[in-house]
């Protein structure tokens, strides 16, 4: 009889938290809360190495700082946590992947539409063969502080041009202006 209501409570409880782990409001609330603190403190670093040192030896802070802030993000939640984009500086971890291209796509045409950069994300949970995995993008939209570093090429500081050769002789992530999309903050979690 015990036995019974126990089995019966504990199928309960199980059902409750599996409904609360796959739900998706819950999961995108989750990535949101974790995705903007880790964006402003990411700026915000940014802008300490330009003022400190000139955006010459902040490429240097942005090639350690931002993939080690992603990778501890990571460690602490158990997810996925990486910054992607279509024209990549970085592509060992910048190339996204079919779902966040398309994804990156469907929020660069939000972002001609008006839509304020603030609002910009998009999530899905996807099954694959591998099980469901819950897919958050968080849109990064380029301020001007940006353009020494992903700006077009007058705009960039002849030192920091000099640096981006030699650490990234395959930089795609100039040209860009404020206002446009520079890609997006990727979180995947297994459910
Ligand atoms: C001082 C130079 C510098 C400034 C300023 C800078 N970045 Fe970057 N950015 C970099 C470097 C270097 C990388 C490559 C980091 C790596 O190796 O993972 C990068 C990579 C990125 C990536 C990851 C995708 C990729 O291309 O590899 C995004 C997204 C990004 N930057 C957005 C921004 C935004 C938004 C701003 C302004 C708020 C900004 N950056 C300001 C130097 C800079």
């Amino acid at each position: 009889m015990h036995t019974k209501i126990i089995t019966a409570a504990l199928l309960a409880f199980s059902a409750v938290t599996a409904y609360a782990d796959n739900n998706l409001d819950t999961l995108k609330e989750e990535s949101r809360t974790a995705a903007m603190p880790f964006l402003k403190a990411l700026a915000e670093e940014n802008k300490k190495a330009v003022q400190e040192g000139g955006p010459e030896s902040a490429v240097k802070v942005c090639k350690d700082i931002a993939p080690k802030m992603a990778s501890e993000l990571s460690r602490q939640k158990g997810w996925k946590v990486t910054r992607v984009s279509m024209k990549v500086r970085n592509p060992m971890i910048g190339t996204a992947d079919a779902w966040e291209q398309k994804a990156l796509k469907k929020m660069e045409a939000r972002l001609a539409k008006g839509e304020k950069p603030e609002t910009l994300e998009v999530a899905e949970i996807v099954k694959g063969a591998d099980g469901k995995t819950f897919r958050y993008l968080k849109g990064i939209v380029l301020q001007p502080g940006c353009v020494s570093c992903h700006g077009k090429s007058e705009e960039i500081p002849e030192a920091v041009k000099a640096s981006l050769a030699a650490e990234y002789p395959h930089d795609q992530a100039t040209g860009y202006a404020p206002g446009q999309l520079r890609g997006g903050l990727s979180i995947q979690r297994k459910l």
